[in-house]
């Protein structure tokens, strides 16, 4: 198995995988199973390798990495963010209180959402964060109300949608025409967005966004959005006789889930990203913007790995008489919904023990009471694959737990950080009193 899904201080070796130095049985025993473990070394890393790919891009036209905190949050993790001194971007209130709660300072907060409640929008407005991301008429009038409450002038950004096919599952991509997200560019809804911010001094337009979709490889997606964002930019300056200042094109970029794929690297799209930047201002004739990314997976996704112990082993015999292993852990679509959601692919090890024995059709599956309750379809795994063996799925960090339920009234896993052979859980296991606790007896 090729390490690419693999976070930077994970190593397999001998059949024993280890993470900053302590090995899979030693965490298995220490903080139990299902658990996610979260490289803290590789998440600073990259990170950072965002913060200062895009200052080394756009020099004093950097703006802001704003880690997108639906892929994985927690307050642990906000402070980390707080110190690496990246933004977030945060798509409710819950998430927004998270940040807060890690100490990230409200002006490196962006917020999102197709349907921000009135209250979302009046804490925002009324801590001061930096941009309000509008994605309706409606928000626009919010918006413009909580300001005028709280006597500020509010920072808004446009989300549009610059009619792109990006090539990844329908269900995470964002841009084309038919999606409740932004205004569409090609049907006038982005600049009717336009007049209608212009109508309220206590709103400033800082400048359009997009996200074109998730999970994305090559620059290609970002090079037509960019294109189509600084056309828009363009007429803008034609017609208010002034240009707007930045220019946030979103996340998306994609990551190795299984063999051949490769995880995209800040250094393989930023520069495309600016050379696409630069060629688009130079043919609308405007001045290089303020340029922002959201990236949430890329940044978090390499960064854990699932760990859970085997239960049972059945092999069911299919038409035609080949053999299915299938082999049952200790979590399943609770903590790993992608499968079922997006038929997304992983891959899987024994983690403490090598095995010799040849490898068959196996099936990794939950423990749900539920049929698609498959964390991966189809693996080769070795035949001698027993009870008490534990299996790590790597590349699991984004959208793992942060989708997590409790369906079945299964506990939600912890979330680990390991760094320089020191572990310490930073969201803890759910427990039985955790899963009464709303519940009002009568
Ligand atoms: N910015 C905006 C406005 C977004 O809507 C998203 C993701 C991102 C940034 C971050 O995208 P990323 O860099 O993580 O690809 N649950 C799905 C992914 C949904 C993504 C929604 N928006 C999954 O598990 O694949």
């Amino acid at each position: 198995m090729s390490m690419n899904m693999w976070s930077q201080n994970a190593s397999l070796s001998g059949g024993t995988l280890s993470l900053a130095g302590i090995s899979a049985a030693q965490l298995a025993k220490e903080f139990g199973t299902p658990t996610f473990f979260l490289d803290e070394g590789a998440y600073r890393a990259r990170a950072l390798a965002w913060h200062n790919g895009l200052q080394s891009e756009f020099g004093p036209q950097a703006g802001t990495i704003y880690y997108a905190a639906k892929s994985f949050i927690c307050t642990a993790v906000a402070q980390w963010i707080s110190e690496i001194g990246i933004g977030i971007d945060v798509c409710t209130g819950g998430e927004l209180a998270v940040a807060l709660a890690g100490g990230i300072n409200p002006a490196k907060i962006e917020v999102h959402g197709n349907n921000k409640s009135v209250a979302e929008i009046d804490r925002a407005v009324s801590i001061g964060v930096k941009t309000i991301v509008m994605d309706s008429l409606f928000e626009i009038e919010r918006v413009a109300a909580a300001a005028r409450k709280h006597g500020v002038r509010q920072g808004v950004m446009l989300r549009l949608t610059p009619g792109i096919e990006a090539h990844t599952h329908e269900k995470i991509s964002t841009a084309h025409e038919d999606v409740k997200f932004g205004f569409s560019i090609a049907s006038g809804a982005a600049w009717q967005a336009v007049q209608a911010v212009a109508e309220h001094p206590e709103l400033e337009l800082r400048g359009v966004h997009c996200h074109i979709g998730s999970q994305i490889f090559g620059v290609e997606a970002h090079k037509i959005a960019t294109d189509r964002l600084l056309a828009f930019m363009g007429k803008y300056r034609d017609s208010y006789g002034a240009q707007l200042p930045e220019l946030d094109l979103g996340g998306g970029f994609g990551i190795a889930y299984i063999d051949g794929e490769v995880t995209v690297e800040p250094s393989d799209v930023l520069p495309a990203i600016g050379a696409a930047v630069r060629a688009a201002c130079a043919k609308y004739s405007l001045d290089i913007p303020v340029i922002s990314l959201e990236p949430g997976r890329n940044i978090v996704g390499p960064t854990m790995f699932t760990l859970y112990e085997v239960g049972t082993v059945k092999d069911v015999v299919l038409d035609g008489g080949t053999v299915r292993k299938y082999v049952s852990v200790d979590g399943g679509m609770s903590e790993n919904a992608r499968t079922a959601l997006y038929d997304a692919e992983y891959t899987a090890v024994i983690a403490q023990r090598a095995s010799a024995a040849p490898h068959v059709l196996a099936r990794l599956v939950g423990k749900h009471c539920e049929t698609g309750d498959i964390i991966i379809a189809n693996i080769q795994l070795p035949s001698d694959i027993a009870p008490g063996d534990l299996i790590a799925t790597p590349a699991t960090g984004a959208y793992g737990r942060s989708m997590a339920s409790n369906y079945n009234h299964v506990p939600r896993p912890p979330v680990v950080a390991v760094k320089d052979g020191k572990a310490r859980v930073i969201v803890r296991r759910e427990n039985e009193a955790d899963l009464l606790a709303l519940d009002v007896k009568e």
